[in-house]
């Protein structure tokens, strides 16, 4: 049977990735491992773009956010204040038969006939198993494959050519208790904590465990006083973080949408508490529609996810590739009021970029309370002192990288110079977070003006954007490498940058654009300023 459509594209955009260097297994040459992933060098370069445009966004486009850059490994006793030593964990079961291990509410319900057995015996002298076992088999499956999966069960516990004891059928439906590979029974449910544990030192002791951080978000709440004393800043304000996050998951998946190591962007932007803000008058020197200091924290909150839509809208993501879900009062994370996921329509399925929080004052509380240190603000207006409330955007890097990943792929029929019809590949990436921002083509790699040309435009944009430089191959052939890499804009130095049978035309070149193919002639001398305009 055909795949879906939509798995077709998961496939195209993951072999591209290889393909082009987006991305890579990490480890690959010894069979890689599940969960981690390497960015090639055009991966790399989309996102560090994708970093530096957010961080810019956050610290230098506004007055009111300023930046940290903490350890990932910090006090253990911060895992126990925020509350991840105990509850960030997620239900495990392990198949009885191949040890592989699944997340509990990630099981797909299966309906059948469950073969049980109460145990297996060798012979009349030999070991014998009262280990009771049971084995689905969906509806039309011969019974006797469920005794050959008993069978190797009974044999890796000891038990030679076993002879099943015991057994018992009864028809299931939607039942989560069984492996979907091989219908074996699975363990009970267990909580297991996502945190990597290692040691600080040269002592492995129970006194020196320490983590990996589970999220960036920590390491803010804790520097909350110093990055207040140092940045003169006044509730509302906050600090801004990038960085690696480690999440020892159970079944990383969908490439790398869920990985054991991730990179976070991640905003605290703390504020007063509505029985403070509630007290204090509009301030009639701000705008309409600008955020106001006396804000309570459900307008924070909605003021927070419209700016997080308009920044994805900024780097090509539209509305309509985004959903939101406001999650249930059941659903909610203890230390949280409300939370809007942002959502984008992945070819498997729509699922979450970025979480925005208010989580109240949870996080500074617990902190003041672990650590005997005071969290409390000082509001000079008021005269009152608090302990700020925490509006959080917190969103990930890679999966955003692999949603413009999948949002860019797009195939289209064309026609060379030749006449001849082919389906070209190209990544339509925003100008802004594009790998490569231009590549420069002499026409012809053994004309020297022409390459002398290429070369003093090459120097006279290096210094500004990432570009690269490519005299080998057809024209067309050029061109289409780059529209796969997703390179929004091609120089061609020809005949005509010379001059000398249009003096017209001399320094100019040809400017290609990736989506529209259009070419354009454009003087060198104008082609910074231009380029600029569309890549900022
Ligand atoms: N400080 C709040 C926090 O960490 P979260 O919803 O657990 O909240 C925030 O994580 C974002 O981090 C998610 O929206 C997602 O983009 C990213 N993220 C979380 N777990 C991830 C994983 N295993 N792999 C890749 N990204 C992940």
């Amino acid at each position: 049977m055909a795949e879906p459509k939509v798995n077709e594209l998961m496939e195209k955009v993951v072999s591209l990735c290889k393909r082009k260097g987006f991305i890579f297994q990490s480890s690959e040459i010894y069979g890689g491992i599940n969960g981690f992933w390497d960015y090639g060098p055009l991966g790399a370069e989309l996102k560090r773009n994708v970093k530096d445009f957010w961080w810019r966004s956050m610290t230098k486009l506004r007055d009111d956010v300023v930046g940290l850059d903490a350890s990932i490994i910090m006090h253990p006793k911060i895992w126990e204040a925020s509350g991840h030593t105990s509850t960030f964990s997620d239900p495990m079961v392990d198949c009885l038969l191949t040890k592989k291990r699944f997340r509990a509410d990630q099981i797909e319900p299966q309906s059948g006939t469950v073969y049980h057995f109460t145990g297996a015996q060798a012979g009349p002298t030999g070991k014998e198993s009262t280990e009771a076992y049971s084995v689905l088999l969906p509806a039309g499956k011969n019974s006797e494959s469920a005794r050959k999966i008993a069978y190797r069960f009974y044999q890796q516990r000891g038990v030679n050519a076993p002879a099943l004891l015991g057994e018992r059928t009864e028809e299931v439906s939607q039942s989560i208790r069984y492996n979907p590979e091989n219908g074996s029974l699975l363990t009970e449910a267990r909580n297991f904590n996502l945190m990597f544990k290692s040691y600080a030192g040269p002592v492995e002791s129970e006194d020196n465990i320490v983590y990996l951080r589970p999220e960036t978000a920590q390491a803010i709440f804790v520097q909350f006083k110093n990055v207040l004393d140092v940045s003169r800043q006044k509730v509302p304000f906050g600090i801004c973080q990038i960085g690696k996050a480690f999440r020892n998951e159970i079944n990383p998946r969908n490439f790398t949408f869920r990985s054991r190591e991730f990179e976070q962007m991640e905003l605290e932007f703390f504020i007063k508490p509505d029985d403070v803000s509630s007290k204090q008058t509009a301030d009639s020197s701000i705008s309409e529609g600008q955020p106001q200091p006396n804000w309570g924290w459900s307008e924070w909150h909605k003021y927070w996810v419209e700016e997080r839509v308009k920044w994805y809208e900024s780097i090509g993501l539209s509305r309509n590739d985004l959903d939101f879900y406001w999650q249930k009062k059941e659903e909610l994370a203890h230390y949280a009021r409300a939370t809007v996921d942002i959502l984008y329509k992945f070819p498997f399925g729509t699922q979450e970029l970025e979480g925005i929080a208010a989580r109240g004052d949870f996080d500074l509380t617990q902190h003041q309370k672990f650590s005997g240190k005071s969290m409390e603000y000082f509001d000079e207006e008021t005269k009152s002192k608090f302990i700020p409330h925490v509006i959080e955007p917190s969103a990930g890097v890679d999966r955003l990288v692999l949603a413009l990943l999948c949002k860019a792929y797009a195939e289209e029929e064309v026609t060379d110079e030749k006449g001849n019809k082919e389906i070209r590949i190209v990544m339509r990436f925003h100008p802004r977070i594009a790998p490569t921002k231009v590549a420069i083509f002499p026409l012809l790699k053994n004309k020297p003006e022409l390459v002398a040309k290429a070369l003093q435009v090459r120097e006279l944009l290096r210094p500004h954007m990432n570009l690269v430089y490519d005299e080998s191959g057809a024209i067309g052939r050029r061109y289409r490498r780059q529209d796969e890499a997703g390179t929004p804009f091609c120089i061609t130095i020809d005949f005509d940058t010379l001059g000398n049978e249009k003096p017209e035309l001399k320094d100019t070149v040809t400017l290609r654009e990736r989506d529209s193919m259009k070419q354009e002639r454009v003087p060198i001398s104008g082609l910074l300023e231009l380029l600029i305009g569309k890549i900022t």
